[in-house]
């Protein structure tokens, strides 16, 4: 776009974009780097959440979040831009939405993108909130550059008109569009009257008219109270429908975080428009993943992005006043095995990673093996673990005198804990008790177990057997390098592995 036509943009509609924008390149300066992640998404100065609009488009991978660019708390969400050629380097784009208009005024809520005819659209919830009334709508906004949007004359494309009663207009938002066959489709969260969560489908021809075609899903009493940010896609033969939940049960190791993640796997029927559900479980294992979103790629990949952080818990760098809030985590990619939605790091990441310790067949028998200053910053382990005669061992991870994460495996229950009680800054919620630690049930393959660590500043994304994951934030104060590994009974590390992602 020429800088006259953008002119003439802000002009026509968005004052505010520009102030934000000019906001954002006064205010980097300023943000405290401390705690700022090296290889994660986030925005230059201000709050984030939700990964909204991911979408490959015109050969680059286009990712936009919920963002409120004048302080580090949530406020009136704009949507912040950020794009890539390899999903690993981001650049920073102007802000793409801000509220504007009558149905927004309260924020540009999350949403989606889709190409048509060359355009990038984005499609996303109007958010008003006032005087008592609220009311959440959908919304288009289109682009011919993807960088520059245009909202939509005739919004909100879906309002009371369109739900016809099947969800309350209150809590109506996160659409996720996607095209299957001639159709435009978009699943979008609510609620029930008696407060059970519910997707909604809705179907057009040309992404302005819109359609209800059918409750897709609806949960029971147990699973949540809200249902947000619904993705839907078909991998490996399955539908697969991945949601937010507030409030969902918890159940043995699964749902402990007061908002959760889910996958819901099985079949839709295009016919009813409803989904048959054949397993579900929690998506992440840890204290900060939320509003996951995919998109496809030209290789056909499915990917994953989360927010890296957590609502209802304080976060440090806004106790700090450090002018910057919340990450996204590092974009995954997914497959169905046996029923159960598995993720492994993207590929384009191994080619960043310069590998630079490294032994094979180490014995641990009832001791400790030591490292000192190797858990950098934005590092990678990759350890292949036999636990075949172990009891159970413990990684403190990025130690110091006072401070570590801790990773634990118990061989006998096959459970692995992680706990970041005293990695640092506390970070509590309005959860009781108080959640440092998260537990998983790990199967070893042949006793084998394969932890890969992705280490950023201010993040731990644990892979275990490319299937399971758990993803914390810590900020650490005493800024420990050390790692150890301690083994009841004898742990043979077959395979040792440490590098940098550069
Ligand atoms: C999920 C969410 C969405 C909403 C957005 C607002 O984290 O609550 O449901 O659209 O955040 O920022």
């Amino acid at each position: 776009m020429t800088i006259s036509n953008q002119e003439e943009y802000y002009n026509e509609t968005i004052e505010l974009i520009k102030k934000a924008n000019e906001y954002i390149s006064d205010g980097k300066a300023n943000v405290n780097q401390e705690y700022r992640n090296n290889y994660h998404v986030m925005a230059p100065v201000g709050w984030i959440n939700d990964p909204n609009g991911f979408v490959y488009y015109k050969g680059e991978y286009h990712l936009f979040y919920q963002h409120y660019p004048y302080d580090t708390v949530w406020g009136p969400m704009h949507w912040g831009h950020v794009k890539s050629k390899d999903l690993v380097h981001w650049e920073h784009m102007p802000v793409a939405l801000a509220p504007t208009e009558e149905y927004e005024l309260d924020g540009c809520f999350s949403g989606s993108a889709i190409e048509k005819d060359g355009k990038l659209y984005l499609m996303y919830t109007g958010h008003y909130e006032r005087a008592g009334t609220k009311r959440e709508v959908q919304c288009i906004a289109y682009s011919e550059d993807g960088i520059y949007f245009q909202k939509y004359k005739g919004n909100p494309v879906i309002s009371e008109n369109e739900i016809k009663g099947s969800a309350s207009i209150e809590d109506f938002r996160d659409p996720k569009v996607f095209k299957k066959g001639d159709l435009y489709y978009s699943v979008v969260a609510s609620k029930t009257k008696d407060e059970r969560g519910r997707i909604l489908l809705f179907s057009s021809k040309d992404l302005f008219n819109w359609s209800f075609k059918s409750v897709l899903l609806e949960g029971n009493k147990e699973q949540g109270i809200m249902w947000e940010c619904p993705d839907l896609f078909n991998i490996d033969d399955k539908d697969v429908l991945i949601m937010s939940p507030i409030e969902i049960q918890k159940n043995k190791y699964e749902f402990y975080n007061i908002n959760s993640t889910a996958v819901f796997i099985g079949n839709v029927d295009w016919q009813t428009g409803k989904f048959k559900v054949e397993n579900y479980h929690e998506i992440d294992y840890g204290l900060d993943f939320y509003a996951p979103q995919t998109c496809i790629d030209e290789k056909n990949r499915r990917i994953m992005v989360a927010w890296m952080q957590m609502w209802k818990r304080n976060m440090p760098t806004n106790d700090l006043k450090h002018g910057w809030a919340g990450s996204m985590t590092l974009p995954r990619e997914l497959h169905v095995k046996n029923n159960r939605l598995v993720q492994s790091p993207i590929y384009d990441i191994y080619e960043l990673i310069k590998i630079d310790t490294a032994f094979q067949e180490k014995n641990i028998q009832d001791d400790t093996l030591k490292f000192e200053n190797i858990c950098d910053e934005n590092s990678y382990f990759k350890l292949k673990l036999d636990v075949e005669k172990t009891d159970d061992f413990q990684i403190r991870f990025a130690k110091s005198e006072n401070e570590f994460i801790l990773i634990s495996y118990d061989v006998k229950e096959e459970v692995f804990t992680v706990n970041r009680e005293k990695s640092g800054h506390k970070i509590t919620g309005v959860e009781k008790p108080q959640l440092f630690e998260r537990s998983l049930s790990v199967i070893p393959n042949n006793n084998l177990l394969i932890l890969e660590i992705f280490r950023d500043t201010s993040s731990l994304e644990l892979f275990i057997n490319k299937q399971f994951t758990v993803t914390d934030t810590f900020f650490p104060i005493e800024k420990g390098k050390d790692l150890e590994i301690t083994a009841k009974g004898k742990l043979i590390v077959k395979l040792l592995e440490k590098g940098n992602v550069h």
